[in-house]
């Protein structure tokens, strides 16, 4: 039995799990499986800090090159994160013809086709489970389990952070600030939340899965991109009110002439298996003829859940290795040449909820619903609220299905009326 060397570079929160996981199961793998890994070497920039897990001195390093250089090195494991310089890194790697397991999402996001095009031409392979969904094993179940179909819509929650803060806004009924305080107070959240909270991170992960649903690019560009920043508790509160829960979706569907990717908050009925996932929890849920609707669950995030992530990637390559007829990864993530155009959220349809900060006074519905009505905007039920501060109420305004376009034109011309005085909030409703 050959023996699969590894090296790691990132000693960090999910390095240190993958290290434990493979110290637990390295005999159970070569056991079970006829696998026999071998840990070679860790490079991380800090080699002082003791980590939670013994291993070999020797094996530590501050110098990459006796990972991605040494021709003993099978596998690199790239857990540094970030774009540079993961990317150098990987490149590095990858000319060295080792294969890789990476979690870096925003690196696969922002230069994937570079990489995966340069790993194919290497003849080796990138496995990236890690990237979205932490645990779950949405990656494979896309390349392998459901190949066989064409996927037409995927829903994800797929940002732990954002699911946390809206969970605790419904049910503590606090505050956006407080709830994102709560979440960095508990390390769900960074010091820095704006790639989680302004959407950036969901949006990643949406273009490596839909990358790998539709076999195209998926340049960054073309997904639209709206965080949870402006969402307050009334919305919620109103939302709830009428039967839905606001949540963080990354959507990507296929149409016959197009394809729709983005990121947005989203009012989803509270019946849908989606709306009761709570807290960091993540979830994708997958459309496709075959299978019907699929639905996965899991932790998105976290040291144990990540490293089971990356060491199944360890896995699977290894056993390429060792049996290199059996997986084809590259064939199976390469893209097509013909593409569909991907369209700009100005030409979706949707559902609306609104809500307008309104003068309570007579005929000002009429001349809101004639502006809606002019950019041929149907309502489907309203509520008003009663006084909360002189004078102003709010109104809340659920839509049949409109064009965003005019949706927005509709909202500037309202929201210009003498007789509302906040600009008005707007937030697509899925029926999924
Ligand atoms: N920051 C991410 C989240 C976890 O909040 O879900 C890593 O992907």
């Amino acid at each position: 039995m050959r023996v699969i060397n590894l090296g790691l570079i990132g000693f960090g929160t999910i390095g240190t799990g993958m290290v434990k996981v493979l110290k637990e199961r390295i005999p159970f793998f070569e056991r079970e499986l006829g696998i026999k890994l071998s840990l070679t070497a860790i490079c991380d920039k800090d080699i002082l800090t003791r980590r939670k897990v013994e291993i070999d001195k020797d094996i530590l390093t501050q110098d990459v090159s006796r990972v991605v250089d040494d021709p003993q090195i099978d596998i690199v494991i790239e857990l540094v994160g970030g774009l540079h310089p993961a990317k150098e890194f990987i490149l590095r790697a990858l000319k060295n013809k080792k294969h890789v397991v990476t979690a870096n999402k925003a690196l696969l996001a922002e230069c994937g086709e570079e990489i995966f095009k340069y790993a194919e031409q290497q003849g080796v392979d990138v496995y990236f489970e890690a990237s979205v969904g932490g645990g779950i094993p949405i990656i494979e179940a896309l390349r392998e389990g459901f190949v066989a179909n064409k996927i037409e819509k995927i829903y994800g929650i797929i940002n732990g952070t954002c699911n946390y803060i809206l969970t605790q806004m419904s049910d503590k009924g606090c505050a956006f600030r407080v709830a994102l305080k709560d979440a960095q107070d508990r390390g769900y959240a960074e010091k820095n939340p704006g790639l989680d909270i302004n959407g950036i991170d969901s949006a990643h992960k949406i273009a490596i899965l839909s990358r790998l649903c539709f076999k195209q690019k998926i340049p960054l560009e073309k997904i639209f991109i709206e965080g949870i920043r402006n969402i307050s508790l009334s919305d919620i509160r109103y939302a709830d009110e009428l039967g839905y829960s606001i949540k963080l979706l990354a959507i990507a569907k296929r149409t016959s002439s197009n394809l729709q990717i983005r990121v947005h908050p989203t009012l989803l009925p509270k019946d849908h298996l989606l709306s009761n996932v709570q807290g960091v929890f993540n979830a994708l849920f997958v459309n496709a003829a075959l299978i019907g609707q699929a639905l996965f669950f899991g932790q998105g995030a976290g040291q144990m859940p990540t490293a089971s992530a990356v060491v199944s990637d360890i896995i699977f390559l290894a056993e390429k290795i060792q049996r290199p007829l059996v997986a084809d990864n590259a064939k199976k993530t390469k893209i097509k040449i013909k593409e569909k155009p991907i369209c700009t959220i100005d030409d979706i349809e949707s559902r609306y909820y609104i809500r307008f900060s309104a003068l309570d006074k007579p005929a000002v519905l009429a001349k809101v619903s004639a502006i809606l009505g002019k950019y041929g905007i149907s309502i489907f039920s309203v509520i008003q609220k009663g006084r909360r501060q002189a004078h102003i109420v709010p109104v809340v305004i659920m839509t049949h299905e409109a064009k965003e376009k005019n949706m927005r034109k509709a909202l500037s011309e309202i929201d210009m009326l003498t007789v509302i005085k906040n600009k008005s909030v707007a937030i697509r409703v899925e029926r999924v």
